[in-house]
């Protein structure tokens, strides 16, 4: 089994899958049917916007493979403006998925058979796909998880329980999601360590300067996000690292944001533990991955137990399979690490810098064009981020947001985002936001503009 040409346009099945496969048909029963493209309607007062300039990328290249853009919500071709919460799959990775299963389902790492084989092949092609992906030096760093959740909980249950005591501190930025934040209440209760949030400035940037201020030898661990959910934010996690590390402190960075958006590189980042959900990444739910460095990787023990982590086992003693195995417990998501690998064959066949390119001009005209929406507030503005757009609206609660657009068939979250102190930060319990991916075009922002701008001229319809 070779490793994955990453740079190459995936054919859409993975390795080792029959190419006869017809694959998984991308209209299911019940499902709406296909939409022509979404109007090129100009969102009201938008005309005066600066034109956008993709540079070296068309979002055409990307909707062309993904079936669902092209389906209808509520009579009206679908705007899905909810990557946040998940990204839409590319019909490579539904295939991938419909091959596996019609024409290579097995158990991985025992059976001797060749659907055992190959399917063990498979998953481990997967795996140095996702070391490749992340810049990691060996397959052998990566450890399939569920999401970016578990891998925040194995490293709290079996890194955190060895390496934490009373005294110690965790430093957690105060944009986190729960899923950053709330894994380290549990472990510290437990060692009787503290969490220690970092504060965030007005414009929802990590406030370097308190940072500074609170790493001390006390820190064993800072946990922080590549990217927020909820403001956008992309913090300096290369220097916030190298800063933590003059102290002795691990660093975790939660990437599930960020993968979809720009390059990662964690050697160049020197992060100790790397974690990203599949779903938000063009893969299947319940697939993910956590990447740690070797030396800390060795010397975690295991958090769960089952099949699959040990090398043998008697009611006297048990000896472990070496990492990566010994953290994977039990039959994996074989299936959802064929899908994983189809979405980074599928995503890496752009080149990654026009990607991140044209999200950001993406982003300034949304910036721009909400703007001019009455009484919308956009929330953060700090210098680098990505195309997430949490607002509030007004006179408008933001479910009643959520509600309006949908008639509109354009899809927002509305809530408190799982990142509550963040929203606290600014004084809400909950927002409206929109969240943009490679496959959105300004024509869809228009509509979502247009759609808001409706919202406000008849008030008393809606929220
Ligand atoms: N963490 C996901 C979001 O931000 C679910 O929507």
């Amino acid at each position: 089994m070779t490793i994955p040409d990453l740079t190459a346009r995936g054919a859409g099945v993975a390795p080792g899958l029959p190419v006869s496969d017809p694959g998984l048909p991308v209209s299911a029963p019940g499902l709406p049917t296909s939409a022509a493209e979404p109007p090129t309607t100009a969102a009201p007062g938008a005309g005066s916007l600066p034109q956008l300039q993709p540079p070296g990328f068309s979002p055409e290249s990307a909707r062309q493979d993904i079936p669902i853009l092209h389906r209808t919500v509520n009579g009206h071709p679908l705007v899905w403006l909810d990557n946040g919460a998940t990204t839409q799959k590319p019909r490579q990775v539904i295939e991938a998925l419909g091959a596996f299963y019609g024409t290579a389902n097995s158990n991985i790492h025992r059976g001797a058979h060749t659907m055992a084989r190959e399917a063990t092949q498979m998953y481990e092609a997967g795996r140095a796909a996702v070391a490749g992906f992340l810049g990691a030096g060996s397959p052998d760093d990566i450890v399939f998880v569920r999401g970016t959740t578990e891998a925040i909980n194995l490293v709290a249950q079996s890194w955190g329980r060895a390496n934490l005591g009373p005294g110690d501190d965790i430093l957690v930025a105060v944009l986190e999601h729960h899923s950053d934040i709330v894994p380290w209440q549990l472990i510290a209760k437990e060692t009787r360590a503290r969490v220690v949030p970092i504060p965030l400035t007005p414009e929802g940037a990590i406030d370097q300067d308190a940072y500074a201020d609170l790493l001390s030898s006390r820190t064993q661990l800072v946990a922080v996000s590549h990217a927020s959910n909820v403001l956008g934010t992309v913090p300096p996690v290369k220097e916030m690292t190298a800063l933590a590390h003059r102290y002795g402190a691990k660093v975790l960075v939660d990437g599930a944001q960020a993968v979809a958006h720009f390059p990662v590189d964690v050697t160049d980042l020197d992060a100790d533990f790397y974690a990203f959900s599949g779903h938000k990444l063009f893969a299947p739910t319940g697939i993910g991955a956590l990447y740690a460095k070797p030396e800390i990787l060795e010397s975690m023990g295991p958090w769960q137990g089952g099949g699959n982590m040990i090398e043998s086992v008697d009611f006297t003693r048990t000896t472990f399979a070496p990492v990566p195995h010994l953290l994977e417990a039990g039959t994996g998501h074989i299936s959802g690490v064929v899908g994983l690998l189809a979405a980074l064959n599928w995503f890496t066949s752009f080149d990654r810098n026009s990607v991140a390119a044209y999200e950001t001009s993406l982003m300034t005209y949304a910036q721009q064009a909400l703007s001019t929406v009455p009484g919308l507030d956009v929330l953060g503005s700090a210098p680098e981020r990505i195309a997430v757009l949490t607002f509030t609206l007004a006179g408008h609660d933001p479910a009643g947001i959520a509600d309006w657009l949908d008639r509109d068939g354009i899809a927002i979250r509305a809530g408190h985002h799982c990142a509550q102190p963040a929203l606290a930060h600014y004084g809400l319990e909950s927002a409206a936001r929109a969240s943009l991916a490679l496959y959105n075009t300004s024509e869809e922002v228009d509509q979502l503009v247009a759609s808001l701008r409706r919202l406000q001229e008849a008030p008393e319809t809606a929220g």
